[in-house]
């Protein structure tokens, strides 16, 4: 008979296990099904985003100060056709305007960013506040408000002052935290009054591996194999910084939630009956959404990348692990700071083992040991990234409501772009991504994921980082020619309206008919663009765009 203490200790950590472990996630099935038709949960909420440096221009105006894309855009070659977001959308202009596309669509809210040079020009609080900033996103969130639509405000969009990089390396440098912090603390502030959902960072895996690995991203660096890791660091000890400071200094009177945004693609092992497969697939994505979401939820990195990359720094011959580590302390400090999980998600792969041995160079990309695949079938209408796999979207929000307890979700960024040089209203593509990636989201609440709202991405067509105006999002087509810079709705406004004012898809005779009134409107709206008879101040009303309402 074993001893009463090692059976107390036994008992114990048993106990222990099953609060903080993960509950399973089964890789083994992937049930696909067949659409399905249903609503939301009453009070889902319906929104499209953008972000400051995607969408604002006016990149020199009124006491704004340059961030690292303003310089990094500047620079030749850095950018598809060396294209700038100098004015992109001009949205910083046109907050009116926009707004009223946003009524026309009914939406509950509107995701955008604040640029934190265009309010603190330098980064550093105490040098100087800019009021003029400060007023352009006041009165952008009084309008959204005035038009019953809930601002979700993301901190950190990638637009990092460029005084910040020349100084301290950026998001190198531990004292980004700091700054980091006392600029949320000025928008909590500032704007906490009316602002209830925050998303402190944007994509940090994109900030971390394309600014600080690839180099693909301002600021451009190519730190292989350890930049990245540093990177994503600061900015997950950034977060937690601002989630306390909000938890103690505002929660009380402000009563808003702190979250962050993760993008986070589905990686789907390539066999399901091969444990290899299925080892590397998890790998993909404990590398990819696990590599922050595991600190904020669990308090440390994903066990399998301190494996991975400490085995192999080892192998390098170096004398720790090139994934930094966290002290008790940090940990525990960390953990539990997320109030909702913002997810980004576009696209799925197939995943399969593949070793890199450690004297090959390291880098992120190898130190996960895996090769990524995809199914010629898919469609892929735009980015070369971008293949349209809807299925993934529920198998990563099961994954999400297994590892991490079922955390209160809002899908941040969804969407699909096209690669088009001529104005082509008729998306029917970007329609069909739309319908069957909702329609798994709504699939996946079915299955209890707690998935409170959704974002659909772009309100407009925008600037598209290192693709710049090649590569379009957007709901709306942006005329980037004319320097009105004039909004049009394509086929996909019209069949997003139905969804969010159906809060679902009630039947398949009423949802194929939407597809069919959507492509009619467009192909009319097309004819009158051609011959230039479209009127840019009608978008959206009636008048030039009928919306029928019966089926
Ligand atoms: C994620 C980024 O957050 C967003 O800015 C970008 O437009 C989309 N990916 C599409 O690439």
């Amino acid at each position: 008979m074993l001893p009463r203490c090692v059976l107390t200790l036994c008992h114990v950590l048993v106990l222990v296990l099953c609060l903080s472990a993960a509950e399973d996630f089964d890789w083994t099935k992937n049930d696909r099904g067949s659409f399905y038709y249903g609503s939301f949960p009453t009070g889902f909420s319906w929104g499209a985003g953008s972000s400051a440096y995607q969408t604002e221009g006016a990149w020199d105006k009124d006491g704004k100060g340059i961030s690292i894309w303003d310089v990094f855009s500047h620079k030749k070659g850095k950018v598809a056709f060396n294209d700038t977001g100098d004015s992109s959308c001009d949205g910083y202009y046109k907050v009116k305007e926009d707004i009223a596309l946003m009524k026309d669509l009914k939406l509950n809210h509107y995701r955008f960013s604040i640029s934190w040079p265009r309010i603190i020009p330098t980064g550093i609080k105490s040098d100087h506040i800019n009021e003029r900033g400060l007023k352009y996103y006041d009165n952008l969130i009084d309008l959204l408000l005035e038009n019953k639509i809930t601002p979700i405000v993301t901190l950190y969009h990638w637009d990092l002052p460029q005084v910040l990089q020349e100084k301290y390396g950026g998001w190198q440098n531990i004292s980004m935290v700091n700054y980091f912090n006392d600029y949320a603390n000025l928008c909590f502030e500032r704007f906490g009054n009316r602002v209830k959902y925050w998303i402190t960072f944007n994509n940090p895996w994109s900030i971390a591996v394309e600014g600080y690995e690839t180099g693909e991203h301002a600021p451009g660096l190519r730190l292989k194999g350890t930049g990245a890791y540093r990177a994503a660091h600061n900015m997950i000890k950034a977060h937690a910084k601002v989630w306390h400071t909000y938890d103690t200094q505002w929660r009380n009177k402000q009563k808003g939630f702190i979250g962050i945004s993760l993008s986070g693609d589905w990686g789907e092992p390539v066999d399901l009956t091969n444990q290899k497969d299925i080892e590397a697939a998890e790998r993909y994505v404990q590398f990819y959404l696990g590599w922050f979401a595991t600190p904020l939820f669990h308090g440390d990195y994903p066990q399998v990348m301190k494996d991975y990359i400490g085995r192999k720094s080892a192998q390098q011959g170096l004398g720790s692990s090139r994934l930094p580590t966290f002290s008790p302390q940090e940990k525990s400090y960390i953990k539990g700071t997320c109030d909702f999980l913002g997810i980004g998600h576009f696209t799925t792969r197939y995943i399969t083992q593949k070793n890199f041995p450690a004297n090959r160079g390291n880098s992120y990309f190898t130190d996960r040991d895996l090769a990524e695949l995809v199914d010629p079938r898919w469609p892929d209408p735009g980015s070369e990234w971008l293949y349209s796999v809807p299925w993934g979207f529920r198998r990563l929000l099961n994954f999400v409501k297994t590892q991490y307890g079922n955390p209160m979700i809002y899908i941040t960024e969804n969407g699909v772009s096209e690669k088009m040089m001529c104005t082509e209203l008729c998306d029917d593509w970007r329609i069909q991504y739309y319908k069957d990636y909702i329609n798994e989201m709504l699939k996946a609440i079915k299955d209890g994921v707690n998935v409170k709202g959704y974002t659909a991405w772009s309100l407009l067509d925008k600037f598209e980082w290192d693709e710049g105006y090649s590569e379009r999002f957007g709901l709306y087509y942006v005329d980037f020619r004319n320097k009105n810079k004039p909004r049009y709705p394509k086929a996909s406004v019209h069949y997003y309206k139905r969804i969010i004012s159906s809060n679902g898809f009630p039947n398949q005779r009423e949802v194929e008919s939407w597809k069919r009134k959507a492509t009619e409107t467009c192909s009319s709206s097309n004819q009158l663009l051609a011959a230039g008879q479209y009127s840019s101040e009608n978008a959206g009303k009636p008048k030039v765009w009928p919306v029928h309402d019966e089926v």
